[in-house]
């Protein structure tokens, strides 16, 4: 076997999985402040000022980078316990995709669908009546609004993370009845319940608050010991319309995308979140890993395991490696 490892020459020549800078997505936070801020959790990810965000996309879209997915952290004072602050037509995150539109037209833009950044419990969707639950229905209506916002903004993708049942159909629907084709649906589709999002609710301060429900995530999203199930979901947003589907977070299940990959036509993407970037970068800091080695085998683990595009923190860092 060595024959084929004892060169660079000959390493490369029968390299398997490439990485290229189209493959990547990096997730791009927005603030209403007039100042970039450092997000703790996140070492070299920032928010980003309205005003900053038209250079900051051209020089993401200089790296050659897939696209850019946008959040925004929304004040405080907005949040209700409806998130109807997602449904205003000048909402923050409408704002920075006219702006990145105008800015970058070639950029493409995928806009996440799901009320947590607007509620203030941090649910991605509206409670029941008596609070005991997220309702399915009543939220679906409102994200199906939200995407019909997104799309109208420049949006190329609207991309809903909330994991309520028939929210893909729902979306479809509504976007053709519009007469609004072009734009796509990014689904995602097998989003686990998973302890590795908590720096990304540090900088959406989207957390769950003390004196919130109890009411857990585990009622809307998947249970990470299923993967049978994780299926099921994927093939139910394939057949309601999902132009493309998610695996969430990436490198805990790797096993995930690989079936995912084997079973649908359609292109898979995976999220490496907030939480798998976090872990590098602080056992860099203690100097127990090699911050670029690690960041670059943890993406070619996820591609290897047949992933088509990446949606990371990493992008941008990587793209100028
Ligand atoms: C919310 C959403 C989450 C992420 C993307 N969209 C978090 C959550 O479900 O609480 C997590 C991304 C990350 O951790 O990087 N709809």
């Amino acid at each position: 076997m060595r024959r084929l490892r004892q060169s660079e020459g000959v390493r490369a020549l029968v390299h398997e999985t490439a990485l290229a800078p189209a493959q990547l997505v990096q997730p791009v936070f927005v603030t209403h402040g007039d100042a970039e801020e450092a997000v703790a959790s996140l070492p070299g990810i920032v928010r980003i000022p309205l005003a900053g965000l038209g250079a900051h996309c051209r020089r993401l879209r200089q790296l050659g980078l897939g696209g850019i997915a946008l959040f925004p952290k929304i004040d405080p004072a907005l949040k209700s316990a409806d998130g109807r602050e997602a449904l205003s037509p000048d909402t923050l995150v409408l704002r920075a995709t006219r702006t990145v539109k105008e800015a970058v037209p070639g950029l493409l833009v995928f806009n996440d669908i799901a009320l947590d950044p607007y509620t203030t419990h941090g649910h991605d969707g509206v409670l029941s009546a008596d609070g005991s639950d997220v309702d399915n229905d009543a939220t679906v209506a409102l994200l199906v609004e939200m995407a019909l916002l997104n799309a109208a903004a420049g949006a190329d993708f609207v991309a809903p993370s909330d994991m309520m049942d028939g929210r893909v159909g729902a979306i479809r629907a509504a976007l053709d009845a519009e007469g609004n084709t072009p734009t796509g649906i990014l689904a995602y589709s097998a989003k686990f319940a998973s302890a590795y999002y908590g720096p990304f609710r540090d900088a959406i301060g989207s957390a769950p608050r003390a004196g919130g429900t109890g009411l857990s995530k585990a009622t809307y999203q998947l249970n990470p010991a299923n993967r049978r199930e994780a299926l099921r979901e994927v093939a139910l947003d394939v057949a309601e319309g999902a132009d493309m589907v998610m695996v969430k977070p990436a490198g805990p299940y790797l096993d995930i995308i690989r079936e995912v990959r084997d079973r649908v036509e359609v292109p898979v993407a995976a999220y490496q979140v907030s939480g798998e970037y976090a872990q590098i970068h602080a056992a860099a800091q203690r100097g127990w890993l090699d911050l670029t080695a690690a960041r670059d085998e943890s993406l070619l683990a996820i591609r290897r395991a047949g992933a088509d595009f990446i949606l990371t923190y990493f992008a941008e860092a990587w793209a100028r490696r």
